[in-house]
This record gives structure tokens, sequence and C-alpha cells, in this order.
């Protein structure tokens, strides 16, 4: 009968068979599902394994690092990573509609991925961690995949890959057990969501360095309190979104004129619809304590208590 296990055994072997003394190329994004594809894929064939992680300069604090230690350092595969950060940077200067925002982020993606692809002349294979939910109902899909940039986007036709998608037979709890059994950690594992445009979509309006950094900055005190408060598996997503806009405060005896941070925390089961998590208050103090104080430019926070519908999870 079925187990975890058995699966793996079987996989590694379909694998082996398929790759035979080929080469796989994986684009890696740090999300459970090109995760779990990378650790299983490697575990089958080791070094013709090479993964693609590509820093759009848009991840959460620590992401990038998290992704290298782990996969390069842990788990010892090849990684090729892609500094991009003033490439996607130059391309989202003075563009503030989020759609257009969304679509430049996920064609500079597919293209720099092809261009970085094109250089590694002995790859035959490209793995995806298309899961069984994205073949039926493709929409929802978080990670960031090249199939959910393709949503966004548009991959140009001329890819020369076979594709491998060893995880489309399974649920995303099914996922995550997997990806446990194969030692990847729980950080990585029980991941929240994180949408492919990333931090993009959490500065409202138009991107700009400052902003990032204050969105990326309060989203990390955010996620060290939640967790500290235990509230981590409670709440399905949460993270910090800074509107355009700037208010009136005061610090010392000095009038302040600041952006205000928002925090939005919701739980839901698939993310089709959500209601606003009742986060304890000494919760909220603290972290709005520790945004003001810690983070530069912020003179104030506020909580989302609007569900979905009529609100949206993300803000844009
Ligand atoms: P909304 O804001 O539509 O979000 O209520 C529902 C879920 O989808 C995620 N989301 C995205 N994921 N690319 C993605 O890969 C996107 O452009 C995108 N927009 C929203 C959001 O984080 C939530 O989990």
């Amino acid at each position: 009968d079925w187990t975890m296990s058995n699966f793996i055994d079987e996989q590694v072997e379909v694998i082996r068979e398929q790759v035979g003394d080929r080469n796989v190329l994986c684009a890696l994004s740090g999300g459970v599902d090109s995760s779990v594809v990378a650790a299983l894929i490697h575990k089958a064939i080791g070094d013709q394994l090479t993964c693609m992680f590509i820093d759009h300069g848009l991840l959460r604090k620590n992401e990038g690092e998290t992704v290298m230690q782990t996969f390069g350092e842990d788990f010892n595969m090849n990684i090729i990573k892609i500094d991009a950060q003033d490439r996607f940077l130059r391309k989202l200067d003075g563009i503030s509609d989020p759609e257009e925002k969304r679509k430049i982020i996920g064609n500079e993606f597919i293209y720099l991925f092809e261009e970085e692809a094109g250089k590694l002349t002995n790859m035959d294979f490209l793995a995806q961690g298309t899961l069984y939910t994205d073949i039926i109902e493709s929409g929802t899909d978080t990670a960031q995949t090249i199939k959910s940039h393709h949503n966004v986007g548009g991959l140009p036709e001329d890819m020369q890959f076979d594709l491998i998608e060893p995880l489309n037979t399974l649920f995303k709890d099914e996922v995550r057990k997997l990806g446990t059994e194969l030692g990847v950690p729980d950080e990585i594992v029980w991941r929240q969501p994180f949408p492919g445009p990333g931090l993009g979509i959490r500065v409202l309006g138009e991107i700009t360095d400052e902003k990032l950094e204050i969105v990326r900055e309060s989203d990390a005190i955010l996620r060290e309190e939640i967790k500290n408060a235990g509230l981590e598996t409670e709440i399905w997503q949460y993270f910090t979104a800074l509107p355009d806009m700037r208010s009136v405060g005061v610090m010392g005896d000095a009038r302040t004129y600041d952006y205000t941070v928002g925090i939005r925390a919701v739980t839901s089961v698939d993310g089709m619809t959500s209601d606003w998590a009742r986060i304890p208050y000494d919760v909220l103090e603290k972290i709005s304590t520790r945004i003001v104080n810690e983070v530069q430019h912020v003179n104030r926070v506020v909580y989302d208590i609007t569900s979905k519908p009529p609100a949206t999870i993300e803000w844009e």
C-alpha cells in the first residue's frame, strides 16, 4: 500500500530511468513546491541536477540566504544564484499600477530565466513543482514557478526542455509530508503562501528602495512576533503592506510626517475566502511598538480587519 517512502523510492527509480546520464535544470524559488521537487530530484540524480535561484530583489528578509544555506550548503546541491535586483527595480521604475507591476515582474522573470538557462548548454530537462491541483484548476498557485508566471505573463514558446513534474499526482499536504521525509526544513515545508511578485505588490504604488526596505523590515518583525506568540500555524498568511501615504505623528518634541505600515493577517483554507485573524491585543501592541521603534520612517501602524470578500488578501 501507498506510503511516502514507497513514493520516494518509486519516483527515484522513475527519475533515474527518465534522465539517464543527462542533466536537469530546476527553477528554485524557495517555495514549498519547487523546494520539494529539487530535493526529490537531487536524491535521485545528485549532481546531474542544477538549480537556478533568481533573486529579483522582492524577497522577504533573509529569504535568499535561507535558500542558499539550505540547498547550497546543507543539501550540497549545484545552485546558480542570479542577483537581479537592479534589473527588476529598473524595469519597475515609475510603474504604479498593480497589474502592470505583476506583468513586468512575471515577464522579466521568464526572460531572465531563459537567458540564464540558455547559457547552460548541457541541460536536457526542466523540473517543475506542478501539483495535482495546479493541473485540475490553475489560478491560485502562490509558488513562484514558471507555471504561475506563465499564467501571469506568457512564456515564449522556444524552451528546448522536456518537463519533469514528479509532484503532479500530489496534493499540497502530501507535498509537505514528502518534503519532511526528504529532510527539507520546517521553515520551508510550512512556509506561508508568498506571491510570485513578492514584495513588489506589498509596496503599494511605485516601488522604491526605501519603501521596499520598510516593508521588508516591518514584515520580518511581524513574522518574528507571530512566531514568538506561537500563532504561526493558526494564521494562514500574515505580512505587512506599505500604503502610498504618509501621516502626521510626534516623536519627542518634534512633528513627524512619515509612512503608515498595514498589517494583514488572515485565516483561510485555500485563499479563496478569508477572515481577519483575531491576534491578541498584547501581541498586536508588541508588533506595533517594535515597528515604529525599529523601522525608519514609520510613525503609524494599522491592522486590516476586513474579510475576503469584499477585500482581497493582498492589498494590490
Ligand atoms: P488575493 O489577494 O487575490 O490573494 O486575495 C489570494 C492568494 O493569492 C496570492 N496572490 C498571488 N500569488 N501571484 C501569485 O503567485 C500573484 O500575482 C498573486 N496575487 C495574490 C496571495 O498571496 C494569496 O495567498
